[in-house]
C-alpha cells in the first residue's frame, strides 16, 4: 500500500509508528463498516428485527472468539517462521510463542474462568436469556423463530475457518491481519451496538444490568466488550510489528506485510458481508 502521513489512531490518538500500523489505519479510515452497522441499526423497525439482530450478532462474535486460541496455537506450532537472526542457538532464535502470545491475550479474555465463570460465551448466553426474559419470547419456540438463512450459516462458517483449511505459512501471516481486523472492528460495532441499546431500549439495558438471579450481570457481556476489545487490538498491533520484525518465512518483508494486509481486508469485507444479510428474512 502507498505510504500515508501522519495517520492516528482512532483509538488512542497517537500517530501511526510503523508501516504496517500505517497501512491498517488507512484501511480503518477507508472502512464504512461502522455507517452501515448504525445504518442497520437506524432501520430496524420491530422488536423481533432487534431480536433477530442481537442473536446472529452474537452468534458472529462467538464464532469469531473461537478462531482466537486456534491461531495463537498455530503461531507456536510454526516454529521456523519468526525467528530472531542475531541468536545464534536455534531454540533461542524462536520467536513464535512471543508473537503467538499477543494474540493468546484476546483469548484469556474469551475463557475466563476462574475464580469465576466469565467465559464470554457463557456472558452470551446470560445476554441472550435477559432479551428473550424482557421481551417475552418463549424458549420452545425460540431456535425455530431465530432459524439462519442458508447465506447466514456461510458467513458464520466462513468467520470460523477463514485461512484454516490448510494453515499454509501465508494463511499463518493473513490469519494475523484478520486477527487484528476482528480485534478493531469488534471494539468499534460492539461500542455502537451498546450506545444504541442505551439510547433506544434504555429499560433493556436497565433489567438486564439490574439481574440479581445469576452470578453475573446479563449485560456484561456487551459492557465488558466496548472496553476489552480495545486491548486485544492494541496487543494484536504488537504481534503484527513483531510478526514482520522477526518474520523468517518464504516471502520478501513486503510480501509478508502484503499478506498481513489482505488477510485485514478480509475481515473487514466478510464484516460488511454478515452486517448486509444480518436482517434477511
Ligand atoms: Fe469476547
Ligand atoms: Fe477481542
Amino acid at each position: 500500500m502507498s505510504q500515508a502521513v501522519s495517520l492516528v489512531s482512532p483509538m488512542t490518538g497517537a500517530e501511526a509508528a510503523s508501516p504496517i500500523e500505517q497501512d491498517i489505519l488507512q484501511l480503518i479510515e477507508r472502512s464504512s463498516n461502522k455507517r452501515q452497522l448504525e445504518a442497520i441499526l437506524e432501520g430496524i423497525q420491530s422488536e423481533a428485527q432487534l431480536v433477530q439482530f442481537l442473536h446472529r450478532f452474537l452468534l458472529f462474535n462467538d464464532a469469531l472468539a473461537a478462531r482466537v486460541p486456534l491461531l495463537a496455537g498455530l503461531i507456536h506450532l510454526s516454529p521456523g517462521l519468526f525467528l530472531d537472526r542475531s541468536e545464534p542457538v536455534a531454540f533461542c532464535a524462536m520467536r513464535n510463542a512471543r508473537i503467538a502470545a499477543y494474540v493468546a491475550e484476546a483469548a484469556a479474555d474469551e475463557y475466563h474462568v476462574s475464580p469465576r465463570n466469565l467465559v464470554h460465551q457463557h456472558l452470551a448466553q446470560e445476554f441472550l436469556r435477559g432479551v428473550m426474559d424482557y421481551f417475552g419470547l418463549k424458549a420452545a419456540h425460540y431456535d425455530t423463530e431465530q432459524r439462519l438463512t442458508p447465506r447466514v450459516s456461510e458467513l458464520l462458517t466462513e468467520a470460523r475457518t477463514r485461512f484454516f483449511a490448510e494453515r499454509t505459512l501465508d494463511d499463518v501471516m493473513a490469519a494475523l491481519g484478520f486477527h487484528t481486523g476482528l480485534e478493531f472492528f469488534a471494539h468499534e460495532e460492539f461500542n455502537v451496538v451498546d450506545a444504541y441499546l442505551r439510547t433506544r431500549y434504555p429499560e433493556l439495558v436497565r433489567q438486564l444490568e439490574g439481574t440479581k438471579k445469576v452470578e453475573v450481570n446479563r449485560y456484561l457481556w456487551m459492557s465488558l466488550h466496548t472496553i476489552v476489545e480495545h486491548r486485544h487490538y492494541e496487543a494484536g498491533m504488537v504481534a503484527l510489528r513483531e510478526a514482520l520484525a522477526f518474520y523468517a518465512g518464504p516471502r520478501t518483508e513486503n510480501e509478508a506485510r502484503e499478506l498481513i494486509v489482505s488477510g485485514f481486508k478480509v475481515f473487514s469485507d466478510l464484516q460488511r458481508r454478515f452486517y448486509q444479510h444480518i436482517l434477511d428474512a
